[in-house]
């Protein structure tokens, strides 16, 4: 494609907010979501979820240092994992080299640029990553995902998204998010003020705009929403 057909595209690999093409945040990221996460419960957790037979083909968008693809290639599914980020490609390759993990196959590359055939996966896992999108992107992004499966595949979405209560002005809601997590508050102020993460109404319209069923939309933590989908 020339310049001119896609200047009016998002470029994706532009990253928005926090940098995780950097090597220093390859190296500081798992501890920093340590302070706030227990990502190996999280990884069981969606693993019981999808239920997946042996083997199942599985696909990680924005996998970051990739821990829920490496805990699915060692439950024995068949894993692919993309991210925007160069780097964090490189350090999910040299872990899964390490712990043997040959079944694990990465591309550079991301949510609007998913490279597979239609019906390719079983299963589409993304946790913290589309929030990178604006609104009007994410749904290009999410009707890229439902493509991506096969009919009747399941899509586990985990993001921050704001659910405002009645009667609550929404800056309140977006206070409360940075109350909630004291020990990372400048990186909570900076997602919050330059990220786009979005409401949770408009969330799941796009989720069933997109071709999902939402099975079930369960908190996992202050603003953080899991979606357990269905393509319709
Ligand atoms: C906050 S990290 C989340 C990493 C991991 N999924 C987790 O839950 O810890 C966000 C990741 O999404 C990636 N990312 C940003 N924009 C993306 C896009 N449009 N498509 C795919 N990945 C993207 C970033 O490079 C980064 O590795």
């Amino acid at each position: 494609m020339n310049e001119q057909d896609t200047e009016w595209m998002w470029n994706e690999t532009r990253q928005v907010g926090t940098d995780y093409d950097v090597l220093a945040e390859v190296s500081a990221y798992d501890q920093r979501m340590a302070r706030i996460r227990d990502v190996e419960s999280e990884n069981a957790g969606i693993l019981r979820l999808l239920n997946l037979p042996p083997a199942a083909d599985v696909l990680e968008i924005g996998c970051g240092t990739g821990r829920f693809i490496r805990a699915a290639a060692k439950a024995g599914l068949r894993t692919t994992a993309i991210d925007v980020s160069r780097i964090m490609l490189d350090y999910v390759q040299d872990m899964a080299l390490r712990e043997g993990l040959t079944d694990l196959h990465t591309h550079r590359c991301g949510f609007l640029t998913i490279p597979f055939p239609p019906d390719s996966f079983d299963a589409v896992v993304s946790e913290l990553a589309l929030h990178h999108l604006p609104d009007t992107w994410k749904l290009v992004a999410l009707r890229n995902v439902a493509r991506a499966l096969k009919p009747g595949g399941q899509f586990l979405l985990r993001d921050v998204v704001f659910s405002v209560p009645d009667g609550e002005e929404p800056e309140q809601c977006l206070k409360h998010v940075l109350d909630a997590y004291p020990a990372m508050r400048a990186e909570v102020a900076r997602h919050v003020a330059t990220e786009f993460s979005t409401y949770s109404w408009i969330m799941e319209g796009l989720l069933r705009r997109a071709g999902f069923e939402i099975l079930s939309a369960t908190p996992a933590g202050e603003s953080i929403l899991v979606y357990h989908c269905r393509k319709r």
